[in-house]
């Protein structure tokens, strides 16, 4: 769910509106205002999309200029008018607005029944405006800690409440005042001129103003037309500065795209490069005395086609190397040395020993701000992470074990939560969440965190986090994260956030694997280098692919059923492909790791069933080539995600979606994107509403 909330000398539904919109990716299926005008509460509510929100509102002018907003994602109760948000107390003097859940409101319900409330809807909501009525019919003034009654009344009711949640209340008693209060769900506070506003995401904010407050768990606020305080909920005042956002309000606009999803699927190429320039090092160049030394540590003693690899790859500085060995008193090195005099290119200028090995010690490739302590000694890595990120950290896992060598678990927050695997030492645990708000991801990572430091130092706590959002509840959770630099997204079908969640994970295991040294320096530097053709090879994908998937989508406007496969680093780009199509066309799909497609969805198959597979040459080619074969022979239509120009493809595949050819180790950076064009085009030709599915939100932040 998404509120807002606004207090100052403009028509307050205006900003609401215009804000509720910004956040209308949080949740949609009702909405409602509440604001107040000439002592009472006026409060407007309405199921389904804004839009019948705005259309009620048209028909009353509404001077008021203090109010709250909600666009909701149903929790406790049907999406119904009766159950939009705002929600009042029995006199309708009081109005919240919520996002998350109260999870003692039964117990709550059942008090204040007892007590004479008359309560109107099925939400859990329902019971704080009760409550904070009731506290203010019985504040003992004028003893209270608080300075004014209403924000006294919203203290005692928070520290009733269990669960997650932020609320905005507004009292007809007290046209001055907006209180705020926060506990484990996202609640930010926009600092204008004579005018304050509040939110559960910066985009609803960042058109007014760019100085915001982050609110903290347990702290609530009062606004008011002279300025904000902040409070925690024992009563104490705080010390808040706002900080200043560096975000364009373009950013959350369409330009000219139909839909904010084909908008960021376009960005991908942009934000790619810019999560690799934040995080690969310029200054590191590999060069070759590194892995001469390291064979030399070794044992190895004839160098020579390494050194002679190192020369067709184009890098010239192997003399240290070469020199260290002689030192070091390995026997052939006499080989290489005069190799090196016939060849110049191995010949580089001289460097000094100082500023060779100097650089390549204190210049590592990759650049996360990671601290040597999070990696130390480390024998486990586990994820957690829903929905697309847990698709990301399964490439992940791929990543960290092969490159990096580190055994790793990727666990559904939701499932560890109340099931986490037995503790064991030395383990690195990972949330992965694009929003950085994602309830079960919070949750397990703080479990996670308590249950460890329950056990004590033996068990070292060593989180990490890896979100878009630096300023989210996840940043605040852990002590390091690894921002993807992605910009703000805003359909809810994840794309540009999946590739930089990728891009993450790629740099996040060549750092380990340089610090671990479990790969050689030059194929570190080949991964790089391969990273950085990414970019214009996505580029490549959209340009040649676009118009031909738009078309093709035609043929599957009807179809019900699809599957998608893939092996190995792909396999984890089947479920993406597969959850896509499924969030915006309603189609249902599979995603499946293609050698298990003979142990039962292949008994799906007939002509009515597509088969997309995911076919990248490498060490699962040719295999994934035969299990397609396989549906072939069922009469299933055959799409292949394939390399460019690939003959033995075409003859295998009904249609291809040709990405350029890289080492197999990159490319769910290049498959997913024809898969995120699929998913888009077919649900656009079927007229959905592709950035706001049905039942879906972009930041889940209940349970
Ligand atoms: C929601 C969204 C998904 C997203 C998932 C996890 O279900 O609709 O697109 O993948 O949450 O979100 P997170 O912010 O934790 O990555």
């Amino acid at each position: 769910c998404g509120i807002v909330g606004y207090i100052g000398t403009q028509a307050a539904t205006d900003i609401l509106m215009a804000g509720l919109e910004k956040l209308e990716y949080r949740g949609y299926d009702s909405a409602g205002v509440a604001t107040i005008w000439e002592g009472d509460i006026h409060s407007i509510r309405a199921k389904g999309k804004l839009y019948n929100l705005r259309q009620k509102l048209e028909e009353i002018a509404n001077p008021a200029q203090i109010g709250i907003g909600h666009t909701r994602w149903a929790t406790h109760g049907k999406p119904e008018e009766y159950n939009a948000h705002p929600h009042t107390d029995t006199r309708r003097r009081v109005a919240v607005v919520q996002n998350g859940i109260i999870e003692n409101y039964r117990q709550l319900r059942e008090e204040l029944q007892k007590r004479g409330h008359e309560f109107s809807s099925d939400t859990d909501t329902e019971v704080i405006p009760h409550l904070i009525a009731e506290f203010l019919q019985n504040l003992p003034t004028p003893k209270n800690p608080l300075p004014t009654p209403l924000l006294e009344a919203v203290r005692q009711t928070v520290n009733r409440l269990k669960g997650a949640f932020a609320i905005a209340v507004i009292c007809a008693d007290y046209p001055d005042e907006l209180i705020v209060a926060r506990q484990q769900a996202p609640l930010i506070i926009g600092f204008g001129q004579g005018e304050f506003f509040c939110a559960s995401d910066t985009p609803a904010i960042v058109p007014h103003t760019s100085a915001v407050l982050n609110l903290e768990n347990g702290e609530l606020a009062r606004l008011t037309p002279l300025g904000v305080e902040v409070y925690n909920f024992g009563g104490d005042r705080l010390k808040k500065f706002p900080r200043t956002l560096n975000w364009n309000p373009v950013q959350v606009e369409k330009q000219g795209f139909r839909h904010f999803m084909l908008k960021e699927i376009y960005e991908q190429p942009g934000v790619v490069r810019s999560c690799l320039e934040n995080y690969i090092n310029d200054d590191w160049h590999f060069d070759g005395s590194g892995v001469v030394a390291d064979l030399a540590a070794d044992g190895v003693t004839d160098v020579r086609d390494e050194v002679t690899d190192l020369a067709a790859d184009g890098l010239t500085d192997v003399t240290d190397g070469v020199t260290d060995l002689a030192a070091d008193g390995v026997t052939d090195v006499g080989g290489k040395l005069g190799e090196k005099r016939n060849n110049p290119s191995v010949s580089s200028p001289p460097i000094s020993k100082a500023t060779s090995s100097s650089s390549a010690a204190n210049q590592p490739p990759i650049k996360l701000g990671i601290p040597d302590s999070l990696y130390a000694n480390l024998e486990q890595i586990q994820i957690l992470a829903c929905g697309t990120s847990w698709h990301a950290s399964l490439v992940g896992k791929y990543l960290l074990e092969q490159l990096a060598g580190i055994p790793t678990m990727v666990q559904y927050a939701s499932e560890f939560r109340y099931a986490p695997s037995p503790l064991m030492k030395n383990t690195l645990t990972i949330g992965v969440t694009q929003s950085g708000e994602t309830a079960d991801t919070l949750a397990a990572l703080e479990m996670e965190r308590q249950r460890r430091i329950d056990l004590g130092a033996e068990y070292e706590v060593k989180l990490l986090g890896i979100t878009n959002r630096a300023e989210s509840s996840l940043a605040h959770l852990v002590p390091h994260i690894i921002e993807t630099h992605a910009g703000i997204e805003i359909g809810v079908a994840a794309t540009k956030t999946f590739v930089t969640q990728l891009v993450a994970f790629y740099c996040l295991a060549l750092d380990l694997a340089y610090r671990r040294k479990t790969l050689p320096l030059s194929k570190i530097a080949e991964i790089i280098t391969g990273l950085r053709q990414l970019p214009a090879q996505i580029e490549i994908v959209l340009e040649s692919q676009e118009r031909y998937i738009e078309e093709l989508a035609h043929d599957f406007s009807e179809t019900q059923d699809f599957i998608f496969i893939g092996r190995g680093i792909n396999f984890p780009i089947a479920l993406e492909g597969a959850l896509k199509l499924k969030e915006i066309s309603y189609i249902h799909a599979e995603g499946y790791p293609a050698g298990e497609m003979k142990h039962g969805p292949i008994a799906l198959l007939d002509a009515k069933v597509p088969v997309v597979a995911i076919a990248m040459p490498g060490m699962v080619y040719e295999k994934v080539l035969s299990n397609a074969q396989e549906a072939k022979a069922r009469d299933a239509r055959l799409i292949g995600v394939t390399p460019m120009n690939d003959e033995e493809a075409a003859h295998v595949f009904d249609n291809l979606l040709p990405v350029p050819v890289v080492d197999e180790l990159l490319s769910p950076i290049l498959t997913v994107i024809p898969l995120q064009l699929l998913a888009y085009h077919i649900a656009a030709r079927r007229g959905l509403d592709v950035d706001q599915p049905r039942n879906l939100a972009k930041s889940v932040t209940v349970e």
